[in-house]
């Protein structure tokens, strides 16, 4: 059965406490727990999927049951992405996306929604990181990853909250740079993270009710990636002590947050900013 993308049958506007919530919350749930962690059926676009997380989250979310919708700028590594879901039994879609460029980002959901009628996940992975001085740092090195880490995340989530139905998800990928400091200079970095932890706020209040999209962040901590290559030699390792689990995340334990979140296990759960971070930032 096709889904009807016309004008929303919703006709209440009215946002904040007492808006009325179209959104149906006792919508029926999968009838076992570990049923409610599937996918079946799901869309799933993954930004900065030629690389590190966005390859787990990708190949994490083709195992729950989704297809999947890769976007980067590398193409050619994003092939090697589409593989892994393809081997997971399910349909893979790469667009060469810059997600600076809002025209990308609309683009690539357009793609998305033509090949398959719907788009029920967003995970905003794509990011670049930096470590400059503060009085060092130009204003270009700054704007780029401003520019990248959250402009490009608001261009995909509101591509996205446009064809979006009830029971969608997004999951901006933040970090705990955006909670805390980690003995690097890091300020264009840390600012877009908190920046997008503010975004998921927003955007959770302004569409849950309305459209019944959660919309939600995960602080990763460290994870080994080509971003977490280019630390300092020793870094990582400075690091470790302020983490309770004392060591790196595995990829695939960040992947499986990401799977809750996009799930009906995830349901209740809007506006938060998970850390999934061997507990460093409660230290
Ligand atoms: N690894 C960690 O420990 C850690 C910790 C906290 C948060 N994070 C966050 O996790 C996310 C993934 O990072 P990672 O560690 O997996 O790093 P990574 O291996 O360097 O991956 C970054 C991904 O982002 C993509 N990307 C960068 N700029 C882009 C742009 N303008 N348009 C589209 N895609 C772009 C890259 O693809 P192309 O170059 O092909 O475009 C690549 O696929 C980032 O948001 C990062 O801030 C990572």
């Amino acid at each position: 059965m096709p889904r009807a993308y016309g004008p929303r049958h919703v006709t209440e506007r009215v946002i904040g406490p007492g808006a009325s919530l179209p959104y149906d919350a006792r919508m029926s749930l999968p009838s076992t727990v570990p049923d409610m962690f599937r996918l079946d059926g799901k869309v799933a676009i993954v930004t900065g999927a030629s690389s590190g997380l966005g390859v787990a989250f990708a190949q994490g979310l083709a195992e729950a049951g989704a297809d999947v919708v890769l976007g980067a700028r590398r193409v050619d590594r994003l092939a090697d992405t589409a593989k892994l879901v393809e081997a997971a039994g399910r349909k893979a879609l790469c667009v060469a996306t810059d997600v600076a460029k809002p025209e990308d980002c609309t683009s690539l959901v357009a793609l998305a929604m033509e090949e398959f009628g719907h788009v029920d996940v967003l995970v905003n992975n794509a990011g670049i990181g930096t470590a400059v001085p503060a009085t060092r740092e130009s204003v270009e090195q700054f704007t780029n990853v401003i520019d990248v880490n959250l402009n490009g995340c608001y261009w995909m989530a509101q591509a996205c909250g446009r064809v979006m139905g009830e029971g969608s998800s997004i999951i901006n990928i933040s970090s705990v740079l955006g909670i805390t400091t980690a003995g690097l200079p890091q300020a264009a970095y840390a600012a877009s993270k908190a920046g997008l932890n503010g975004l998921t706020r927003d955007l959770a209040q302004q569409w849950t009710g309305r459209k019944g999209i959660r919309v939600n962040s995960i602080a990763p901590g460290f994870f080994a990636s080509e971003m977490t290559e280019q630390y300092p030699p020793g870094y990582l390792e400075s690091q470790q002590g302020r983490i309770p689990a004392g060591r790196k995340g595995d990829p695939r334990e960040l992947a499986a947050a990401v799977v809750f979140l996009a799930s009906p296990a995830g349901g209740y759960v809007t506006g938060q900013t998970l850390a999934v971070d061997g507990g460093m930032t409660i230290t």
